[in-house]
Formats: structure tokens, sequence, C-alpha cells
């Protein structure tokens, strides 16, 4: 099963003060996904942006978006965001009472289905929902904040889920998040990662397609 490389820029590296603007240079530069990293400031620490900024720039753009809840009890949310014209939602593990509800709840949405893990928590949390997961989030940083360093024993969590995902689910994504970089991509494709988040290490770099393309030649994808 051959599943095209990806890269998502984070958003919360851009400039939100231009939401609309960088949606459309990313588009012009070849992106195909965007991240919105949406915090509560209680699962984590920072408060980000919610479902009704997201609403106002969907229609500014056709590029995917990819809506990382980083929130106490998202199950309350997932239809606002669905609303907005999220195309993913993705949860964290750790803050879903009744994950595998969600998820259902997100799919019956009509919504790709995402967990997310944060770097302590074991491949283990998402080992019999992965049959119904459209993308697994490996977080290689502790949510909250951009521009922290990639934990390198993300690393071994990634070949361990794709092993797992190769046997239970060929379809199913492995995304990471957190410290990404032209550098470390490599390594994070032979792990097993189709998608990297990429925030700082992305929007600190224009232009943006010289720098998709940076990625893109370090996945073997150029
Ligand atoms: C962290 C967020 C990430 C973040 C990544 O809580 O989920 O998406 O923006 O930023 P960098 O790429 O700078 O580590
Ligand atoms: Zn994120």
């Amino acid at each position: 099963m051959t599943r095209p490389f990806l890269l998502s820029p984070s958003l919360l590296s851009s400039d939100y003060g231009r939401l609309a603007e960088e949606l459309a240079a990313l588009e012009a530069a070849g992106l195909k996904w965007v991240h919105w990293d949406v915090m509560d400031g209680a699962f984590v620490p920072n408060i980000t942006l919610g479902a009704p900024i997201i609403g106002a720039l969907r229609g500014r753009t056709r590029l995917f978006f990819d809506v990382h809840l980083m929130v106490e009890e998202p199950a309350r949310y997932v239809a606002d965001f669905a609303r907005a014209g999220a195309d993913l939602i993705c949860v964290h593990a750790e803050a879903t009472r009744h994950l595998e509800r969600t998820c259902a709840a997100v799919a019956e949405l009509g919504k790709q289905v995402g967990v997310a893990l944060n770097p302590a928590t074991p491949v283990d949390a998402v080992r019999y929902l992965l049959p119904q997961l459209d993308l697994v989030l490996i977080m290689s940083v502790n949510p909250g904040f951009g521009g922290q360093s990639f934990i390198p024993f993300s690393l071994d969590k990634i070949r361990e889920l794709a092993a797992l995902r190769d046997r239970l689910n060929p379809r199913c994504l492995i995304q990471v998040d957190g410290g990404c970089t032209p550098e470390n991509t490599a390594a994070l494709v032979a792990a097993g990662a189709d998608c990297l988040v990429s925030g700082s290490a992305f929007f600190k770099f224009p232009p943006y397609k010289e720098r998709h393309e940076a990625f893109l030649r370090a996945a073997g994808a150029l």
C-alpha cells in the first residue's frame, strides 16, 4: 500500500493577523493540508483559537483542514468543528473519557477521525481503535507550545505503531507533530511516518514553496 508523503504546516507559527493570506500562500506553494492547533488552556497551558475562526476561514481555501484538538473532553465540541469545515478531527486519547464513542461520533459527522498520543502514552492506547481510524498522531513534544525539541524516543513509538498499522489498518496515516524539520524527516519517514506537522521549522523559513520542497526532498518524495 503506497501512502504519499504529506506535510501539514501548523498555523500556530504563522501570522495570526493574516490567516487568510497565509492560507492562500500555502495553497499557492503547493501544500495540500494545513494543521490547526486548538488549545483550551486546560488540557494544555495555552489558548489559541476555536471553531468560529476556522469556520470564518473555511471559504477562503481548498486546503484540507487537519484539526488537532488539544482540548479537555473534546466530545463536547466535535460537532462544532465539523460544522466549521474541519476535514479531519483529531482528539487526544488522554483528554477523552470515552474515546471509542467520540471517534464514532466524528465518523458519523462525515469527517476523518484521528487520535493523538502524548509522548508518555503507549501506542497500545489505540490498539483496538486502529481499524476505525484514518490517522494516529504521535506527539513528539509535549503539546502546548511550538518550537520545542523533538523527543528522540518518538522514533521507537512510530516504528511500533507502523507495525501495528500495517497489520490492522494499512490505510491509516501516521502523523508526527513537534520538532519536525527537514533534518529529521528522513528518519521519521523511514520509521513509518506518512504526514509531518511543522510549525516553526516551516513558517520561519519562507518562501513556503522552497521550504515545502526541502521537506519533500528529505522524505524522498521529490
Ligand atoms: C504543539 C502543536 C504543534 C506545534 C508544532 O502543541 O500541536 O502542532 O505547532 O510546532 P513545531 O513544529 O514548532 O514543534
Ligand atoms: Zn498540532
